[in-house]
């Protein structure tokens, strides 16, 4: 690891992975993009170096860009601290506010946890600067710099306790044998364990005989990149399957679960994650096998009744046409790089969440779940 500057915050729960960590300078990002080959963490000591490692995926994957955009929030301000004199007027300062999470929420637009983070980090700052005079001390700030850091390791915090939970309560349910994944699920793409991948972890930490199929995710290969370097880390028996392995190993009888996370789940069900999911899903419905989704109550987005609603981010044509810097494709050949894909909720056997697994009807057990009736 490079030198970092001042003395790590790190909430207790990260353990093998640290997807990320931060100091009251900077913020430390292990770099997604190098991954297997190489273990970097890159320094975020500004709001745009915050907003260009989520767009760019150093950091990737619906909790985690959520965490990361409420450090990146207190990160800006931080950074903006050094820029404004005293007194500062409060409407100022809010300007710059909304500037600063308008900034970060255009970093990416399908993972909900994203802009659900940013809305906590939102209200705390109100409600302390509603205590404020209409012109603020240096000491205003920095109390305000305080409350906005303890909120955004309280995020933090409680996507790891999501995290173990669901890992309990989903690890109960998985069943022996040979168990597909796809993208990447566990510490690099949360808090610091894992929502699906961490339910795997859990299940074999339980005694649990499974073998992890991992579908390489073309084309930023968060599966064959990530995954696999995570389940050699915790020693969990993998192998690496091209995408379109599914469906024979399922007629096989080699599938006896899917299990993927999610980066936005709407009231009926429908969810968004990485493209691919729809079709696994749909193999998994032909072959009569469980398809699980696991992610924590943030995921769901409370304003949205059905997938048709979820913003779905198409990356550059180059993720597909190259691969490591190689061109892949004829010169003048174009390509379609969409991110993500919603699969109807009707496709999915159960979501396992930090408050228990969730099943059909799901237009009901969702919203009950979520305290919505
Ligand atoms: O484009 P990514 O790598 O950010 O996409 C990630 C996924 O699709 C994950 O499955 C999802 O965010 C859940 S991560 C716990």
């Amino acid at each position: 690891m490079r030198k970092f500057r001042g003395t790590p915050i790190i909430p207790e729960g990260v353990d093998l992975i640290k997807p990320f960590f931060w100091t009251e300078q900077a913020l430390y990002i292990l770099d997604q993009r190098k991954l297997p080959l190489q273990e970097v963490y890159y320094e975020a000591n500004s709001l745009k170096k915050v907003y260009v490692a989520i767009r760019d995926m150093l950091v990737r994957g619906a909790p985690a860009i959520g965490i990361v955009a409420g450090i990146g929030v207190f990160i800006a301000l931080k950074e903006n601290l050094n820029r404004v004199n005293f007194p500062l007027s409060r409407k100022r300062l809010e300007r710059e506010f909304d500037k600063i999470v308008e900034k970060l929420a255009s970093s990416r637009p399908t993972a909900v946890n994203l802009f659900w983070a940013l809305e906590r980090m939102r209200k705390v700052f109100h409600g302390e600067m509603a205590t404020f005079p209409s012109n603020l001390e240096r000491e205003h700030y920095e109390k305000l710099l305080e409350v906005l850091k303890k909120e955004a390791l309280r995020i933090w915090e409680e996507d790891l306790r999501a995290n173990r939970e669901m890992g309990r309560i989903g690890g109960a349910i998985l069943p022996e044998g040979y168990v597909l994944t796809h993208c990447n699920t566990g510490a690099l793409a949360t808090g610091g364990y894992g929502t699906a991948l961490g339910v795997i972890r859990f299940a074999i930490e339980q005694g649990k005989k499974i073998q992890v199929w991992v579908d390489e995710t073309r084309p930023f290969l968060q599966g064959a990149r990530l995954t696999a370097w995570e389940l050699s880390k915790l020693k969990i028996p993998f192998k690496i399957i091209t995408d379109n392995s599914a469906g024979f190993l399922m007629k096989k009888g080699l599938v006896q679960a899917v299990i993927v996370g999610a980066d936005r789940i709407a009231l009926n069900g429908d969810t968004a994650n990485k493209i691919g999911t729809y079709a696994l899903a749909v193999l998994a419905k032909y072959h009569g096998i469980p398809f699980y989704v696991t992610a924590p109550i943030a995921t769901f987005d409370h304003s949205l009744e059905k997938g048709e609603g979820i913003p779905i981010e198409e990356r550059a044509e180059k993720e597909v046409l190259f691969c490591h810097r190689s061109r892949v494709a004829p010169q003048k050949a174009r390509a379609l790089n969409l991110a993500f894909d919603v699969t109807p909720g009707e496709l999915i056997t159960a979501f396992i969440t930090e408050r228990g697994v969730i099943e059909p009807p799901f237009e009901i057990n969702i919203r009950r779940t979520l305290g919505l009736v």
